[in-house]
């Protein structure tokens, strides 16, 4: 079969090396396409290949009406909201994601993330300390229970809200149960965001939750940029000039939201949560042998589009 590695975001060597290893050694053909430009090159690329591997690359109707020798799409990640599901399913196509594998790296960036902005962007200005604080962390899956130990070393109290889970599992996940959003986020001197963009959570983060925090804040979003409703930030952020904003995923507003609150926002130009050598390795492998076995055995425990 042949195996296309398209990624916009290039996985690190050690971890390209690894994936072509696995597929060869399974029988398998690899191509790769890396810092395409245009979505037209991802488009062209797809015309005779049965197996894809991406990371936050787009794989719409367009890309699957062009690949009609495709069988499975594995994202080397957690989040699948970059792939249209529906149309994948149309197409008979297995879409999987490798939950688990970069949530270490995405964990510690939101840790450093809290400590970057509680020290004032690494400026001379007089910050605060973590120690003592409390973090509520909106869904507890693998990377919010990594962030929630992680707190917890530097002295920090962590609470947790998740609805998919009981009191008992949070607990177990070392955190407090919490079990209102209005309560999370009165509560909360850091609150760090862990949840999917989904139909239910795009613009959900909103003036009304970001103005329940605390006074001096702040909001951290390892997550996605469409859970926040952008205006009711900047309101928020104007509302409220002791609350902080600091993001993994560029706003589209994030220009005025630098030129209005200076060192009290802070996004990065390019996702890079899970930009580690590790969890390249830990995806990029996961998904490759996750192809292997798809075409060996038929499994499909990954499968995300059931
Ligand atoms: C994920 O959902 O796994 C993360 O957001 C990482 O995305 P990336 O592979 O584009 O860095």
């Amino acid at each position: 079969m042949k195996v296309l590695i398209a990624t916009q975001k290039p996985f690190a060597a050690a971890a390209v090396a690894g994936i072509k290893d696995i597929l060869v050694k399974g029988g398998h053909e690899v191509a790769l396409l890396e810092k395409y430009p245009e979505q037209a090159d991802l488009v062209k690329a797809v015309a005779d290949v049965n197996a894809l591997i991406i990371r936050s690359d787009k794989v719409t109707a367009e890309v699957l009406d062009a690949a009609p020798q495709l069988k499975i799409v594995v994202r080397a990640g957690a989040g699948f909201d970059n792939v249209d599901l529906a149309s994948a399913t149309a197409h008979g196509v297995v879409v999987m994601n490798t939950p688990g594998q970069n949530s270490n790296a995405v964990a510690e960036l939101a840790i450093a993330m809290m400590i970057f902005m509680a020290r004032t962007q690494f400026t001379p200005a007089t910050g605060s300390e973590v120690q003592g604080k409390t973090l509520g962390i909106q869904a507890f899956g693998n990377v919010g229970r990594l962030v929630g130990a992680k707190a917890k070393a530097l002295g920090m109290k962590v609470k947790a809200l998740d609805p998919f889970l009981t009191d008992e599992q949070i607990a177990a996940g070392g955190a407090e149960p919490v079990h209102t959003l209005d309560e999370l986020y009165t509560g909360s001197d850091y609150l760090s965001l862990h949840i999917p963009a989904l139909p239910a959570t795009i613009g959900s983060i909103n003036y009304d939750l970001i103005t329940k925090m605390p006074k001096g804040a702040t909001l951290v979003n390892t997550a996605r940029k469409e859970v926040i409703d952008e205006a009711g930030l900047e309101k928020a952020l104007e509302d409220r000039p002791d609350l902080k904003y600091v993001t993994d995923v560029m706003p589209d507003n994030y220009a005025t939201l630098q030129e209005k609150f200076g060192l009290r926002v802070f996004a990065t130009p390019k996702k890079m949560g899970a930009q580690t050598a590790e969890a390249n390795v830990n995806a990029g492998l996961a998904a490759a042998n996750q192809i292997v076995d798809y075409f060996a055995t038929g499994n499909t425990r990954f499968q995300v589009n059931k």
